[in-house]
C-alpha cells in the first residue's frame, strides 16, 4: 500500500515535470517563421539577419509574383507558412474572406484606416494621374477624368486590375454605387484606346501620343526614371497626386497576415519588427513607397515627389468592401471591350 503510494506519487511528480519541461522549451525554442511572399526581400535581407540573430528565430522566405493566395486558402487547415505579405489590399482580403487567416493585434504604428483585426500595412503606394506636361496640370482629380475635354484622352490598364478595382471601391465609398457607374461608363467614352497593358505602358502611351492621361501608381515614376529606355518617356509626362483639394490621394498597400496559429507569437513578434522604425525606413524605400509607421519618413526623391501630399484617410476595409459592386459595374458596361 505504502509503496503503491510512492510509485504514485514518484509518476504524476514526473509527468508535472514533463510537461513543465515541455511548456518551458515551448516557449523558448527558436521559431522558423515562412514568410509567404509576393515580394523578394532585397534589401531587408541584412535586417532579416540582425532580427534572426537578436532573436534566435529563423526567416524563411517563400517568394512568388503568383499562386500564393490560392496556396494559402488551399492549405488553410494545414498551414505550411506562417505569414502572408501581399503587394496589395485585394489578396490581404481574398485571404480574410477565405477565413484563412488569424486576428492580430491593433498596431499602434499603423493608423488605423490602414489595418483591420485581420491584416495590416507594411508601406503605402499612391495612385496617381499621368498627364501630357503640355496639359500644364498641378491638380487634377480622378472625377476629372471623365470631362468632356479629355474625350479619346485617357488610357489606362484594365479595370479589372486589382490597383484600378482598389480605386474604384474608393469612389464609391465616396459617391456612390449610381453615380460610379455613370462615371465608369463615362470614363469608357473618354478612353483613346481599349484598356490594356501595365501602368507604365500607359505612360509610353502618352509620350507616343496616344493619349494625355492615365492612371498608375507612383512608384512606376521612379522604375522609369532608373531605367536607361524608359527615362525618355518622363521628358513628357508628370505623375500628379490627385484629389488635393479634397479627399486626397487613393492609397493601396503591401501588407500582412498571419495564416498560421502554430507559431502565433513569433509572428506577431515579426510583424511589430517589420513595422519598427528601423524596418520600415529600409523596407519602404526598397520600393520607393511611403512607410505606415508615422515616425518614419519616406526616402528623399519619394517626398520630393509627393510633396507632402494629402492622401485619403477613408478606411481601407471599408473601401476593399466595395469590390464586388465595382465588379458588378465593370462587368455591366463591359468596361475592358
Ligand atoms: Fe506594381
Amino acid at each position: 500500500m505504502k509503496y503503491k503510494s510512492i510509485i504514485l506519487l514518484t509518476s504524476s511528480i514526473l509527468i508535472v515535470l514533463t510537461s513543465m519541461y515541455v511548456a518551458l522549451t515551448k516557449a523558448y525554442a527558436s521559431e522558423t517563421i515562412k514568410v509567404y511572399s509576393e515580394r523578394q526581400p532585397f534589401l531587408i535581407e541584412p535586417l532579416i539577419k540582425e532580427y534572426e540573430k537578436s532573436t534566435g528565430n529563423k526567416i524563411e522566405w517563400i517568394f512568388s509574383k503568383k499562386g500564393l493566395v490560392q496556396k494559402t486558402i488551399l492549405e488553410k487547415s494545414r498551414p505550411v507558412a506562417d505569414i502572408f505579405l501581399s503587394s496589395d489590399i485585394a489578396r490581404l482580403v481574398d485571404i480574410t474572406e477565405a477565413e484563412a487567416n488569424f486576428d492580430i493585434p491593433f498596431q499602434k504604428n499603423v493608423p488605423e484606416n490602414l489595418q483591420s483585426k485581420n491584416w495590416t500595412s507594411l508601406t503605402m503606394r499612391a495612385r496617381v494621374i499621368y498627364a501630357h506636361n503640355d496639359l500644364n496640370l498641378n491638380n487634377i482629380s480622378y472625377e476629372d477624368l471623365v470631362l468632356p475635354e479629355y474625350k479619346n484622352r485617357v488610357c489606362t490598364r484594365s479595370g479589372y486590375h486589382p490597383y484600378n478595382i482598389s480605386l474604384f471601391s474608393s469612389l464609391i465609398a465616396h459617391h456612390g454605387e449610381e453615380w460610379f457607374e455613370d462615371y465608369v461608363i463615362k470614363l469608357k467614352a473618354n478612353l483613346a484606346r481599349k484598356p490594356q497593358g501595365n501602368d507604365r505602358d500607359q505612360v509610353k502611351a502618352i509620350y507616343a501620343g496616344v493619349c494625355d492621361l492615365s492612371i498608375g501608381n507612383h512608384y512606376y515614376y521612379f522604375k522609369m526614371l532608373d531605367d536607361p529606355n524608359q527615362i525618355v518617356w518622363l521628358d513628357k509626362v508628370s505623375p500628379i497626386f490627385p484629389n488635393q483639394d479634397n479627399y486626397g490621394t487613393h492609397v493601396n498597400i503591401s501588407g500582412i497576415s498571419i495564416i498560421n496559429d502554430e507559431n502565433y507569437d513569433a509572428s506577431v513578434d515579426f510583424l511589430d519588427f517589420l513595422l519598427s522604425d528601423e524596418a520600415q525606413k529600409i523596407y519602404a524605400n526598397d520600393n520607393n513607397e511611403f512607410p505606415v509607421n508615422p515616425n518614419v519618413s519616406a526616402s528623399e526623391r519619394v517626398q520630393k515627389l509627393a510633396n507632402n501630399a494629402k492622401f485619403d484617410s477613408t478606411s481601407l476595409e471599408e473601401i476593399a468592401s466595395n469590390r464586388k459592386a465595382v465588379l458588378d459595374i465593370l462587368n455591366k458596361i463591359n468596361f475592358d471591350g
